[in-house]
């Protein structure tokens, strides 16, 4: 989903994009991926790849280790041997939502589950693995180009007249174009370290689902506000994860657009189809 805003947005921008699928090669595979990697000789990889299931990492978390810690260090070790930058999109999955102000770069992380763990490793990883890395976290993310959560509650709204969704946990909705869309300016220096980029604002789940139906005129369906403890999963999830895209403030940088204005964008878009 992200992958594909990314080839975009840096093809906007004058770049030789060069996609790359899981039907290329498997990032777990540390020959593969070095030699995928050092044939194409970039200058920059935007490693996008994950194990995304959250869920799934938790009844997982070998898979989960597997594709986005050492994955990850793989793609590392690529871009190291090649001297290529390597931008790790990373997640507000790190942190355990114990606090309740947004988090920034400083903050510690605290990874309250397999998927959040597995990629702190693979930030870390990859830290230490390639000296040229961005590592970018980001929360919420839906895209045109991939299923995402505004795509499942109107896909749920077709058949239903009420859905049921969590209104505990706290996040900011991400844009994958908004996202995208800094990436080629983030690679323009050699500020390697740790951003957060999201849209601005905050919501919960529930939240979220009531714009994204209001947004696409869906007035005859309801939504009912849930606990977390209502929704089955096995995944603790942090209640408050909002990202604070402080290192972007300290640069003089605009902050990305509020969450609702980015919803109103994707709507148009994916209206346009
Ligand atoms: N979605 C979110 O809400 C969210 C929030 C914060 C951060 N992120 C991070 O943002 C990034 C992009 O997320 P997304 O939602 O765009 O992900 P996505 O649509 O699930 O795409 C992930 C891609 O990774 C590929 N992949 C998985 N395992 C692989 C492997 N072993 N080797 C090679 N490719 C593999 C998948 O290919 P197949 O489909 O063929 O398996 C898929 O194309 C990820 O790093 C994710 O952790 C996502």
């Amino acid at each position: 989903m992200l992958g594909t805003d990314v080839c975009s947005e840096f093809t906007r921008h004058g770049h030789e994009v060069i996609p790359v699928t899981s039907g290329h090669f498997d990032i777990g595979d540390t020959d593969a991926t070095v030699k995928a990697i050092r044939e194409i000789a970039p200058d920059v990889v935007v490693h996008t790849a994950a194990y995304t299931d959250v869920d799934g990492c938790e009844r997982n978390p070998e898979i989960a280790h597997r594709v986005n810690a050492l994955g990850t260090w793989n793609v590392a070790a690529g871009c190291a041997s090649v001297n290529a930058a390597i931008v790790v999109i990373s997640t507000d999955f790190v942190f355990d939502g114990a606090k309740s102000a947004p988090y920034t770069e400083f903050d510690a992380p605290n990874p309250l589950g397999v998927y959040g763990a597995s990629k702190l490793e693979g930030e870390r990883l990859a830290a230490g693995g390639c000296p040229r890395h961005y590592i970018v976290r980001t929360s919420w993310l839906y895209g045109t180009a991939g299923k995402c959560f505004p795509q499942t509650m109107l896909r749920l709204a077709q058949t239903r007249p009420e859905l049921s969704v969590v209104a505990d946990q706290i996040g900011t909705p991400t844009f994958t174009l908004d996202l995208a869309a800094t990436l080629p300016e983030l690679v323009r220096f050699p500020l390697y370290g740790t951003y957060h980029i999201a849209n601005s604002g905050q919501t919960s789940w529930a939240g979220f689902a009531k714009a994204i139906l209001e947004a696409a005129g869906k007035h005859d369906v309801s939504i009912k506000p849930i606990p977390s403890e209502e929704w089955p999963s096995p995944t603790k999830r942090p209640r408050f994860s909002v990202l604070r895209g402080y290192v972007r403030e300290l640069q003089g940088k605009e902050p990305l657009r509020p969450w609702e204005e980015a919803l109103a964008a994707y709507t148009a878009a994916m209206n346009a189809k």
